[in-house]
């Protein structure tokens, strides 16, 4: 069973290879380390139950004021399809909407289809395009949004 949970110092190394591994820029052990503490921070893995934490998904954003910026969402390539990017999502916007966040932005590779079905999927819409954002190899960015629904 895959369930999610807060990422924690000892995932680290492992949700770095994660983000690698997806292609993703990473901010890095230290970079994690540093923003761990962040009440603002919104850091989630998700872990098949075993006997060691094996960590087949990620997640990384932050919320300022009322929105939450998602930075990086990646499952591992042999889990895809499998509703653990759905529910890393699900979780982190409930984190989101506790912090006081209305909507939720991201950027995104137009490259990048199968993040793009995922998102569509999730109800993001376009917003905005950045002409040349990434490098290596070099792509446009795609400004995505969806308003976070706060449930009474
Ligand atoms: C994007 C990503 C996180 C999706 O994770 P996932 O766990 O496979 O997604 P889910 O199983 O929760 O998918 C939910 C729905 O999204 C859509 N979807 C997900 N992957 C898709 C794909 N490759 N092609 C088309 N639709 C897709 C589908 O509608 C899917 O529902 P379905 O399987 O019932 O058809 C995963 O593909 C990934 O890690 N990609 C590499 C990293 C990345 O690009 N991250 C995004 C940039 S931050």
């Amino acid at each position: 069973m895959v369930r999610v949970a807060q990422m924690t110092d000892g995932d680290l190394p492992l949700v770095v290879a994660l983000e690698k591994e997806c292609g993703l820029n990473s901010r890095g052990v230290d970079g994690y380390r540093k923003i761990l503490p962040d009440q603002n921070a919104i850091l989630l893995v998700a872990i098949e139950d075993g006997e060691d934490r094996c960590i087949v998904g990620m997640f990384s954003g932050s919320v300022v004021v009322d929105e939450m910026q998602i930075d990086n969402l990646a499952v591992n390539e042999r889990y895809r399809r499998m509703r653990i990017g759905q529910m890393l999502l699900a979780s982190a916007l409930s984190s989101a909407a506790r912090l006081g966040a209305v909507v939720a932005t991201l950027e995104v590779r137009s490259a990048n289809l199968p993040a793009r079905a995922f998102y569509e999927k999730e109800g993001f819409a376009l917003v905005g395009f950045r002409k040349r954002y990434y490098a290596a190899p070099s792509d446009d960015a795609l400004l995505l949004t969806r308003e976070i629904q706060i449930k009474s």
